[in-house]
This record gives C-alpha cells, structure tokens and sequence, in this order.
C-alpha cells in the first residue's frame, strides 16, 4: 500500500485530481469507479476545475458508481444519482449514458443487481474511488461474518444510516437498504485509491491499514490489492 498524508485536504485534493488528469491523458477512454460521501467532494471540484481549464475532458470516460439507496428516485436530492450529477456530471463533458450508478429504484432490485454486475464485469475499473465507512465499510459493504462478491442488496446499519443522517431532513428518512457493489466487484479495479480525512476516523483507518484481515472491518481486505494508494488527511492518519 502506498500511503499519503497531506497537511491540508486541499493538497490532497490536487493530489487525486493530478492522478485522474495524467491517467485520462494516457488513457482518453479510462474507466473510473466514483463514490459519494463528503469524502469526494474536494476531488470533484479540483477535476471540475481542470476541465474548465482545459486539462483533462471526459467525452470518452466511462464511471460506475459504488452504491446507490434502494427506494429514492434519481431526483430525489439524497439519491446518490442526484449528487453525482449536482457534485460532477452536469460540470464536466461526460456524456450521460456513460455514466453508471445501480438503480435503487428498479422495481426487481435482484435483476438490476444482476444487470449491475454483467455491465462491470467487462468494465473493471482503472481506479476505483472510495471513502471509508465510519465502522470499516466500504461501498455499502457493512462489516459482517461474511462478504459478498458481487452487486447486491444490503440492510444498512443503525451506525451507518445515523452517520448519513446529517443528509437527510430526519433520520427516519434514511432509507434502510441499498444497493452496493461487493467486495469482489471493487478487488477487480486495477488501482484503488482509499480517501480518508478527519480525526473521527482515524481509528478505523489504523484498523483497516494495519489491522487484521476480517470481514469485520471490511476495507482491510483492501490489504489483499495489490495497487492501493491511500490518501489521508494528517487528522485521519494521526494513529498511523
Ligand atoms: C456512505 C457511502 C460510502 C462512503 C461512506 C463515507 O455510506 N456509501 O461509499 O465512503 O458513506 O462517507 P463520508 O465520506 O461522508 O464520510
């Protein structure tokens, strides 16, 4: 694993869009597996910016989105169909039928599941993005006695929808399910880049990083990768 700590999330934010703007330059039509969260954000505002400055274009990009809620339709403003398009799509030129999140919406969630995975499945990312869950998780992949491989359906817990709760007008609103890609899915992309800021979650980072490998802490198996970049601010690489 490579490890990064930055002063600032600022830095760390240039430092991410660098990696993103050199590899689309090498690869026009590379694949790119986003996230949501908070973590993002500052990373989708610098490539915002290099777009609008000429450096990179994504007419040729293709995304895939980790997760999605299950029962919010994409116009829902705490759908993660939503914030992809307010937080990247509708700034950059990506056109929109090469962007991909699952549909939570879908009325046989299993087949979207299905249809999820035969789209990825030829279609392996060249990074994949991803925040941290407050108790190890990643995607939606909650910390369990066993792990899925592929897209499916997962029951969020109680820590997860009250974390995300800060989103929504009331934690009742926090839908109780989702749709993720498994762990498999996220293994196969050929770089990771595990993006961590706050002291509130240096704890779990140390877990994750140098911890066991369990299903308990489920991006401990990001140690199994053989291509993990972690960036982290200094808060949340204090423990390290
Ligand atoms: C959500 C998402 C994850 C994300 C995590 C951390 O539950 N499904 O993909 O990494 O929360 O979110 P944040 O970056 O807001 O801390």
């Amino acid at each position: 694993m490579d490890i990064k700590i930055f002063e600032t999330s600022e830095q760390l934010d240039n430092y991410a869009a660098e990696l993103y703007v050199n590899l689309i330059a090498s690869k026009p039509n590379a694949v790119l597996g986003l996230a949501t969260g908070s973590t993002p954000i500052g990373i989708y505002d610098k490539l915002i910016e290099s777009y609008q400055n000429k450096k990179v274009s994504f007419r040729d990009v293709t995304t895939y989105n980790l997760d999605e809620y299950i029962g919010l339709t994409p116009d829902n403003d705490q759908s993660y169909a939503y914030f992809m398009n307010k937080q990247l799509f509708s700034h950059i030129d990506i056109p929109k039928e090469q962007t991909h999140l699952p549909n939570g919406n879908a009325a046989d969630v299993e087949a979207e599941c299905r249809r999820y995975d035969a789209l990825i499945a030829h279609n392996p990312a060249d990074i994949q993005l991803l925040g941290l869950g407050n108790n190890g998780h990643i995607g939606f992949n909650e910390p369990d006695d066993k792990l899925t491989f592929g897209t499916h359906i997962v029951e969020l817990q109680e820590e997860t929808r009250q974390a995300n709760a800060r989103f929504f007008s009331s934690l009742d609103d926090v839908p109780t399910r989702a749709v993720t890609m498994g762990v498999g899915s996220i293994m196969k992309a050929k770089t990771i880049l595990l993006v961590v800021r706050g002291s509130a979650k240096s704890a779990i980072v140390k877990e994750a990083l140098t911890g066991p490998i369990t299903t308990k802490v489920p991006a401990s198996l990001l140690q199994t990768h053989q291509q993990v970049i972690v960036l982290l601010d200094r808060e949340a690489g204090r423990m390290l």
